[in-house]
């Protein structure tokens, strides 16, 4: 099996694309926040833009339900795009809208939401069916949503044969990045693993410990592991019921002789938002009124030290609260500390890739993913809907 790429399409002279990209990026008041999707799928339609007479782009947004949400609309991603490729992007306002079809050669259309039909997510055939009607052609860019069995990514794959359909750049840089993490990745391998929970990540932590040689936690996350560990967290935020996991997850990074890491010490506040008692204790000392907002100064140094000698390193998930100024010095070593060590570095999901950019190392990271949720699902060995789907 393996994943065709663009230069293995056929018969491109008049083509018309249909391609799917994850242009699922966080939108406010109509402003795109974060570009790094939008960027991410350019070298795609470039190429495609200078062979084929028409390419239809199509992503989800959001959680839309099934039906139209002007709140999930693609029309501000329509404009974003338009000005980082230079050139007109016509937005169509219903992916299913029969003005799809007659565009005019050396048009690049973006099609409203997929998921303001319910066939998208229920991987429909019919909806399929209809959405790839006037395409003679399909190429799936969409890493961030290759996880999810959904109709513009796995039944319409399944509509096109070989040389009518393929991987897109951003598709095949994500496989080979992330296979290079998951298939006899250079030691000493480290991944640092952060977050709000471990229920989320409980298959991935699995999957690194048949890996890596350490694996440092951060971020709520390492409260449950606190738990585990038999010491006080106040008022943290934890998953009482994965208490359990993290014990598992601990006994078997001991089995394997893998190194386990967690926050000697952190940063305890009395709130999130405007708080009046920010306090560096030792994770064995955790005062009951406060929660764990960071790791602290020593853990911070300690993380670095591990990272330093690295070949290999993976990181999801920030180490605190970091979209608050003051609970981001964690999150943000750790991005420098990546960023500084000479390892093949993958950084996936969305806060961790806000992170970077927050760190000013993005161009310092040898790969940025643009899946969260993708790429962990990748990195448990995982075979992915999406890639399956395009496999000839
Ligand atoms: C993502 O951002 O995780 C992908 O675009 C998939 O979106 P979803 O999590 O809403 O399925
Ligand atoms: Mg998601």
């Amino acid at each position: 099996m393996s994943l065709p790429a663009l230069a293995d399409l056929k018969d491109l002279d008049g083509a018309r694309v249909l391609a799917r990209l994850d242009l699922n990026v966080p939108v406010a008041d109509g402003e795109v926040l974060d570009d790094t999707r939008i960027t991410a799928a350019l070298p795609t339609l470039r190429w495609l833009m200078e062979r084929v007479e028409v390419v239809a782009a199509c992503s989800h947004l959001g959680k839309a339900k099934g039906s139209p949400d002007p709140a999930y609309s693609l029309e501000p991603v329509a404009a974003a795009l338009a000005q980082a490729l230079g050139r007109p992007v016509r937005f169509v306002p219903d992916c299913l809208d029969p003005s799809r079809a007659d565009a005019a050669p050396g048009e690049l259309l973006l099609l409203e939401n997929l998921r303001f039909y319910a066939g998208e997510k229920a991987n429909d055939a019919a909806f399929a069916a209809q959405l790839t009607a006037p395409f003679s052609h399909y190429v799936n860019d969409a890493f961030g949503t290759a996880h999810r069995a959904h109709a513009s990514v796995v039944a319409a794959a399944a509509l096109y044969p070989t040389g009518r359909k393929a991987a897109g750049f951003l598709m095949a840089a994500e496989v080979a990045a992330l296979s290079r993490v998951v298939n006899d990745p250079e030691q000493p391998y480290v991944a640092a693993v952060g977050g709000a929970k471990v229920s989320t990540k409980t298959a991935p932590l699995e999957a690194l410990l048949g890996r890596v040689q350490t694996l440092l936690i951060g971020g709520g996350m390492a409260n449950t592991f606190f738990l585990a560990r038999g010491l006080e967290v106040g008022r943290s935020l934890v998953e009482e019921e994965m208490v359990s996991t993290a014990l598992q997850v601990l006994d078997a990074a001991a089995a394997r002789g893998v190194e386990i890491e967690l926050p000697s010490d952190v940063v305890a506040a009395d709130a999130i938002e405007g708080p009046s008692r920010i306090e560096v204790v030792p994770s064995s000392a955790i005062p009951a009124d406060l929660m764990v907002v960071d790791i602290g100064p020593d853990t911070r140094a300690r993380y670095a030290a591990k990272l330093a000698p690295a070949r290999t390193i993976f990181w999801n998930g920030p180490m605190g609260v970091f979209e608050v100024d003051e609970f981001a010095a964690g999150t943000l070593a750790v991005a420098e500390a990546i960023a500084s060590s000479p390892a093949f570095s993958v950084v996936g999901g969305g806060e961790s890739v806000m992170a970077i950019r927050r760190a000013g190392v993005f161009d310092r990271i040898d790969h940025v993913s643009t899946g969260g949720g993708a790429s962990l699902e990748f990195l448990s060995g995982d075979t992915l809907p999406a890639i399956t789907a395009l496999e000839t």
